[in-house]
């Protein structure tokens, strides 16, 4: 396989865009809102001229980019042989993709979710061809981070999964991991209960934001503290998630914590928007 499309343009999207490019996949890049592709495009470019000053890449920056499309018309998509969606991570959204991309490309093309946290099974019930329709979850920043969880459903055909879980490990050069289709699947499951732990810390006074984020870096050795973390996926998106997590297992570990909910309401989204429990406007 190699004609991707991806959904949705966001800081996800844009970096699984990037990757399967790099991977030597012609994309299809489909994102609703011109400023969205705008920023994709952007921070492509920055990463894939990071990279290549790195030495990281095999071929001119600009050869890659050349392999990419966008537009923002999903009918695109119609001769893709996969299609993994990285649109916002409420269940609503998901499946009006889901029933849109049935009109539009052929019943045997994957349909891969980047969902972090929903269950694959509800995403694949609003899907008229539900065998078709997988998980597969990337970590941000998506051209660093090297893994992927591949997620079959109760009612993905084994196959497809096995097709994406090679595409994922040839074409986008990761490591593949296969996950249960629950909430969280590994990654999330073990993460987000310490990265709520440590906004959890911050709300009731434990410590500052800076003293908590270096305990984790220079006590534990973790590449960036807990709440630059927070602010570097993106607080409405670990809202999202720790919104699912709390529906699946109902255990207070996950529930969101009252700053988080508050930083959200007040648009502090994190790097993306200037400003989460760090400012970045400067
Ligand atoms: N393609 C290939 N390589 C690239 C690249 C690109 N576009 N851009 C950068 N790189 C390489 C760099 O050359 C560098 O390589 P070396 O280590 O060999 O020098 C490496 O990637 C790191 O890049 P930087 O120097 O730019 O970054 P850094 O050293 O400051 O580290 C970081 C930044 C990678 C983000 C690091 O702090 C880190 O690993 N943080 C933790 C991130 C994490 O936990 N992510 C998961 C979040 S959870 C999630 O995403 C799931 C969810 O659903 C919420």
């Amino acid at each position: 396989m190699d004609r991707l499309g991806v959904v949705g343009c966001g800081l996800m999207g844009a970096g699984i865009a990037e990757v399967g490019a790099k991977g030597g996949c012609s994309v299809i890049a489909v994102d609703v809102s011109d400023e969205v592709v705008a920023a994709a495009k952007e921070r492509m470019t920055k990463s894939l001229a990071k990279a290549e000053a790195a030495g990281k890449l095999a071929e001119p920056a600009e050869t890659i980019l050349g392999r990419i499309t966008f537009t923002s018309d999903m009918s695109a998509l119609a001769d893709r042989e996969i299609v993994i969606e990285a649109i916002r991570e409420t269940i609503e959204d998901k499946s009006a993709l889901m029933s849109k991309l049935d009109s539009i490309v052929a019943p045997d093309t994957i349909i891969a979710s980047n969902t972090s946290s929903i269950p694959v099974a509800q995403i694949a019930a609003a899907s008229s061809h539900p065998e078709r329709v997988l998980g597969m979850h990337f970590f941000n920043p998506v051209p660093v981070m090297q893994l992927v969880e591949v997620i079959a459903c109760l009612v993905t055909d084994p196959a497809q999964a096995d097709k994406a879980a090679e595409f994922g490990a040839t074409m986008l050069n990761k490591k593949v991991i296969r996950a249960a289709d629950r909430a969280g699947f590994v990654v999330n499951a073990l993460l987000v209960p310490y990265l709520l732990a440590a906004i959890r810390a911050l709300e009731t006074g434990v410590a500052t934001k800076e003293d908590i984020d270096q305990g984790m870096v220079y006590g534990t050795g973790m590449p960036m503290g807990p709440l630059t973390l927070c602010d570097m996926i993106g607080l409405d998106t670990m809202l999202l998630v720790a919104q699912s997590l709390y529906n699946e297992y109902l255990d207070p570990a996950v529930a969101p914590p009252s700053l988080l909910r508050r930083h959200v309401e007040a648009g502090l989204y994190g790097r993306k928007s200037g400003r989460g429990f760090y400012d970045y406007s400067k």
